[in-house]
């Protein structure tokens, strides 16, 4: 047969025309047209796969491979025919069967030879997930870069650390941003694992059951730069946790993003003044001329919500459905694909910020400063003249009780009124205390010392290096 009464892909068996908005709502071709050059991928190998089983001559082979090929630059180039093409197209699949048979003739309806649009999408969108990976890898490192530069230029820099948002002990400033780029250098693994769950070509699953031509499904993987095939035809068409995997990890990323966008918001604030925001990443109020907002931040916080929505949104279409492909699924694509944008844009723009962030030091030595933060390292000193730790707890806690009443810094008491608490204050305790004495102490692997920090730094590097960060720019 040579004649066909229609172009659509299933046709056949109707006599009547769709419903006009019941097709345009049914059409996916608006935004899983980001997937057709992973499509066209796929279609060359399946052409191949199809010669050794005899469906396919050599020369067919060719020219299919050579179409595909022409039809992918046409689509980047030629936008007068891709939107008219795009116009019938239903979705992504349609579009380039129709594109191989403008340019084949009916030599183009052969390549869907024992295959179905259910695997097409599983794996096309699995392709997509695993290089979205390494896209995401690449931005988020150089937000840890942003970071790192940051500790290294403010090294030195000590601020109050707080818990509760109540001050607590001195830190360094580099050893905060530090803490940031850990759970960046977390996502980065966690992205990785969304790419191994990808990696498993569904190929030769057929609609559901499998396929009868004795395809070679390893060739197919192998040509696709898959390390696997999936085990079970029911379970690859209806499989989408890679796309979850990958949702979770953007959410992790976008909720690690904000908080750090949540500190800035507070540290950029009047009573905190820790950091001058950058213009280039600020705006003013249409009303207020003295205002500088920290609209960046702002907005990386706010679109959290809807990267989270994402997920929950897949998790909940995917949880009533039964097994095998139902057309549920198509709706897995458009919040994935707009979680992606919106976290590329975000890590972007948050390393763009913390690069052109000003840290205000004396702000933040000064906070440091405060003898309170101190009143730990009192209680330490008890301990090495010997206390127990919960009763020399206790005495400092009288020393801070009698400062207040005098009005006076703690580490100004005269030491008889301190031997009046407690006999184990000697000559040496006034001079014992300062923020770089206390940093300095907290010299054990992952604390705030100096040279702990040094060392953290040059781990994080490392590390860093050695992560697949230097993948393909999105
Ligand atoms: N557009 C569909 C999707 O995104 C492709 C698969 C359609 N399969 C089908 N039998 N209708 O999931």
């Amino acid at each position: 047969m040579t004649e066909r009464k229609d172009d659509r892909l299933w046709g056949g068996r109707f006599e009547g025309e769709p419903n006009a908005q019941f097709d345009a709502f049914q059409r996916s071709f608006a935004f899983d047209r980001l997937l057709l050059s992973y499509e066209i991928k796929v279609d060359q190998a399946w052409a191949k796969a199809l010669e050794p089983i005899g469906i396919l001559s050599t020369e067919e082979v060719q020219q299919t491979l050579t179409a595909l090929k022409k039809i992918l630059k046409r689509a980047q180039t030629d936008t007068a025919w891709f939107e008219k093409l795009a116009a019938g197209a239903e979705d992504v699949h349609h579009f380039v069967e129709k594109a191989l048979t403008e340019e084949l003739g009916p030599l183009g309806w052969k390549l869907h030879t024992g295959r179905s649009r259910n695997e097409l999408v599983a794996t096309d969108f699995r392709l997509f997930v695993i290089d979205a990976v390494s896209s995401m890898q690449y931005l988020l490192g150089g937000l840890l870069r942003a970071l790192l530069l940051q500790a290294k230029t403010n090294l030195g820099v000590p601020m109050a650390g707080m818990t509760h948002m109540q001050h607590a002990q001195p830190i360094l400033l580099s050893h905060f941003l530090l803490a940031h780029a850990e759970a960046f250098i977390r996502d980065i693994a966690r992205l990785e694992r969304a790419a191994l769950s990808a990696d498993a070509c569904p190929m030769g699953s057929g609609a559901l059951a499998g396929n009868s031509f004795a395809i070679d499904r390893d060739a197919i993987a192998r040509e696709l730069g898959f390390s696997r095939v999936t085990a079970n035809s029911l379970d690859a068409v209806s499989d989408r946790d890679f796309a979850l995997d990958y949702l979770f990890a953007l959410a992790g990323i976008a909720t690690h993003l904000s908080r750090l966008a949540e500190d800035f918001v507070i540290f950029a604030s009047q009573e905190f003044s820790y950091v001058t925001l950058p213009d280039a990443f600020s705006t003013g109020s249409s009303l207020m001329p003295q205002k500088k907002n920290p609209d960046a931040w702002e907005l990386i916080r706010g679109k959290t919500g809807r990267i989270t929505g994402a997920l929950v949104g897949l998790l909940t279409t995917l949880k009533g459905l039964p097994t095998s492909y139902q057309r549920d699924l198509q709706e897995d694509k458009e919040g994935l694909f707009t979680a992606h944008d919106q976290i590329a844009d975000m890590l972007s723009v948050a390393a763009g910020a913390i690069a052109a962030t000003k840290f205000n030091a004396d702000r933040l030595c000064t906070a440091a400063s405060n003898p309170a933060l101190l009143a730990t390292e009192a209680a330490d000193y008890l301990v090495r003249k010997g206390i127990p730790f919960r009763q020399a707890h206790d005495i400092v806690g009288k020393v801070l009780r009698e400062a207040e009443k005098q009005n006076v810094a703690w580490t100004a008491l005269p030491l008889d009124i301190l031997k009046t608490i407690s006999p184990a204050f000697e000559a040496d305790f006034a001079k014992s205390f300062s923020v770089d004495a206390a940093l300095a102490a907290k010299k054990v692997r992952g604390g705030t010392a100096p040279d702990a920090v040094r060392a953290a730094i040059a781990d994080l590097e490392a590390r860093l290096n050695k992560k697949a960060t230097t993948g393909a720019k999105p």
